[in-house]
């Protein structure tokens, strides 16, 4: 494997041999040196065209775990500004020694280009393409729901049989996209809830169950509930009524949390817009997986960072 672009391209082995690498990165987390020598004489460069907390501060931390020097470049502040384009960007990283490439870009399919253009030869992972894909938010939401049903020495094991629902913005969602692909490939069973606003067109192709009421899909008593954040930057029309409507129709409200099944998780990428798409009161219980997502993505972008880098040096060797 030299790129990770997608979810929907990952089969099953990899998916879960990813998984299974996480875990052992996840166990070096507790030990007084949490260095490891991996990726040493490696360079990696976060090349973030959009914002981000979570996904670049942890593929930083993951890269500074394996050894690697790692460069960060924000395109606020840099010469895009000046109109410099994504490819003549990345050929100059790639001068600098980079071995990988982490690219966030508001443009689906950038990652894509840059990996295939011909442009490069570094490594491409993709951390987030306009409303297309965010692969490793998904394998770090799927450790995390192995990691929550199975346990932590669940090698070798998928998600059959679990069931999700994902709630919200599925039109914007990148998360959703890569989501949907990586959960069914590992044999979870997925529902999708939305208003019809926000459901993208050819929704009904997709490995899912789609609903139209969120009490309909929270009936099925999922393992977890993974709420969407409803992206106001990317929204250029009415997509309902009010944010108290839609709060009201398809939040998790405090009311909708406590009929919850006792033990369904409560998930959401991150960040999160309190007292719309989610109460407080279910982001902040001890069935809220928020925080442990945001701690399993640093072992999730430590294997693929791993696996795409000291994978192919092994190869090649
Ligand atoms: N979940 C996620 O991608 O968060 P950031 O936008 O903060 O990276």
């Amino acid at each position: 494997m030299k790129h990770l672009l997608t979810t929907r391209e990952l089969d099953r082995a990899t998916a879960v041999r990813i998984l299974d690498v996480a875990e052992e990165m996840a166990a070096t987390a507790d030990r007084e040196v949490k260095k490891l020598p991996a990726l040493r004489g490696k360079t990696v460069v976060n090349l973030f065209f959009e914002d981000s907390t979570r996904t670049r501060l942890s593929f930083e931390s993951a890269a500074k775990r394996l050894s690697a020097d790692v460069i960060t470049f924000s395109a606020k502040g840099s010469s895009v500004s000046k109109g410099e384009s994504l490819k003549d960007t990345a050929q100059t990283l790639v001068a600098m020694g980079a071995d990988a490439i982490v690219v966030r870009h508001p443009a689906s399919g950038a990652a894509h280009r840059l990996a295939h253009a011909g442009w490069i030869d570094a490594s491409i992972v993709n951390a987030g393409d306009g409303t297309h894909e965010h692969p490793t938010q998904a394998l770090l939401d799927a450790f995390t729901l192995r990691r929550r049903i199975h346990g932590a020495d669940a090698r070798g094991q998928a998600l059959d049989g679990i069931r999700v629902v994902i709630v919200g913005d599925i039109l914007h969602s990148r998360v959703a996209r890569s989501n949907v692909w990586l959960l069914a490939t590992l044999g979870a069973e997925v529902h999708l809830v939305a208003p019809r606003t926000l459901q993208p067109a050819g929704i009904d192709e997709w490995p899912v169950t789609v609903h139209a009421l969120l009490d309909d899909a929270l009936a099925t008593e999922p393992h977890a509930v993974m709420m969407l954040r409803i992206q106001r930057e990317r929204m250029v029309d009415a997509y309902f009524p009010s944010e108290r409507e839609y709060g009201r129709i398809w939040g998790l409200t405090a009311e909708r949390f406590a009929a919850l099944p006792a033990d369904t998780m409560v998930m959401h990428p991150g960040p999160m817009n309190r007292g719309l798409e989610i109460a407080s009161v279910a982001a902040d219980s001890t069935r809220s997986t928020v925080l442990e997502q945001v701690t399993n993505g640093v072992s999730i972008r430590m294997a693929v960072l791993y696996l795409l880098v000291a994978g192919v040096e092994e190869e090649r060797a």
